[in-house]
């Protein structure tokens, strides 16, 4: 447990959102060091990664994992809204948009960057909307990121389709099985966007080199009961066949151009990676 840490009252919940069912958005805010999350959150984060995998593994383990994602998230954002001169983002099953998620690190170097943000999960939808209610250039969408014209219609409003795009789903595609057309979502969200616009892509690595590794990661998709396809670092490649990957490539996450001199303790392995589309 991070001690000191503010956790909200039953009755700071915003309209919308149950603080009794605990759900993945807060429970990351919560292990990610945040605010927005109540008691049912925490419990969930203090208890149930006790056998999460790992060098550091447990508790902190899930924190040093959740840190190097969202360190990824946030140098890769960074990347497009500095050198590459992306001004709108629209990002999938994005979770709360707090800790450095991609309106702050958009912002943190070009300020007015537009953002959509997409979840499934309706409780996480209202609490993203409250949170983002006096800024007129963020929208927070309920919607399904199988369904891509859906959310494309809706995001219209927001972001102008003619203009380059960061489409950012990080954390999205291991969810999605290949008979469930990982390619497909793809293929709809790059088909409306222009030449010039980016894809960046996170994603739970399948470790060829360590079977013991991925036995215990089955192991534990087994007991969350998520359906989690890891996929090697050449299936991960394939989702940018025809565009222009940007070095380094697909990496570990934590390889994904880090910061002069950085080091810590090894999260377990993601891929990440962006490319532009042609
Ligand atoms: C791990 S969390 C946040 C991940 C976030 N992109 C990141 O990298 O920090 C995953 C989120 O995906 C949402 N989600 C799961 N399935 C979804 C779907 N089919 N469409 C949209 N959001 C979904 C969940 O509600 C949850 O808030």
């Amino acid at each position: 447990m991070l001690e000191n840490q503010p956790t909200m009252d039953l009755e700071q919940a915003p309209a919308g959102v149950n603080p009794m069912i605990p759900n993945t958005a807060r429970i990351m805010d919560y292990l990610l060091g945040g605010t927005q999350h109540f008691a049912s959150d925490r419990g969930v984060g203090d208890h149930a990664f006790v056998n999460w995998p790992g060098e550091t593994g447990g508790v902190e383990g899930v924190r040093v994992d959740l840190h190097a994602a969202r360190d990824s998230l946030r140098r890769i954002v960074g990347h497009l809204a500095g050198e590459c001169g992306i001004r709108q983002f629209l990002d999938l099953a994005s979770g709360l948009p707090t800790m450095g998620n991609t309106h702050e690190a958009a912002r943190a170097v070009a300020p007015g960057c537009r953002v959509v943000y997409v979840d499934s999960n309706p409780s996480v939808a209202a609490h993203g909307q409250y949170l983002l209610a006096s800024d007129p250039d963020t929208v927070f969408l309920e919607a399904d990121f199988r369904d891509p014209q859906d959310i494309l219609r809706r995001a219209a409003a927001t972001l102008d389709f003619s203009r380059p795009v960061g489409l950012i789903l990080f954390g999205v595609l291991h969810f999605v099985d290949d008979s469930d057309g990982p390619q497909r979502i793809l293929d709809e969200l790059l088909g409306a966007v222009p030449s010039g616009s980016y894809l960046a892509l996170s994603h739970f690595a399948k470790d060829d080199a360590d079977t013991a590794m991925n036995a215990m990661l089955t192991e534990m998709d087994k007991q969350t009961g998520e359906s989690v396809t890891r996929r090697t670092r050449s299936e991960v490649e394939r989702f940018f066949d025809g565009m222009d990957v940007v070095p380094p490539g697909v990496v570990e996450t934590e390889l994904w151009r880090p910061p002069q001199g950085a080091s810590g303790p090894k999260p377990l392995p993601m891929w990440s990676g962006l490319a532009r589309k042609r």
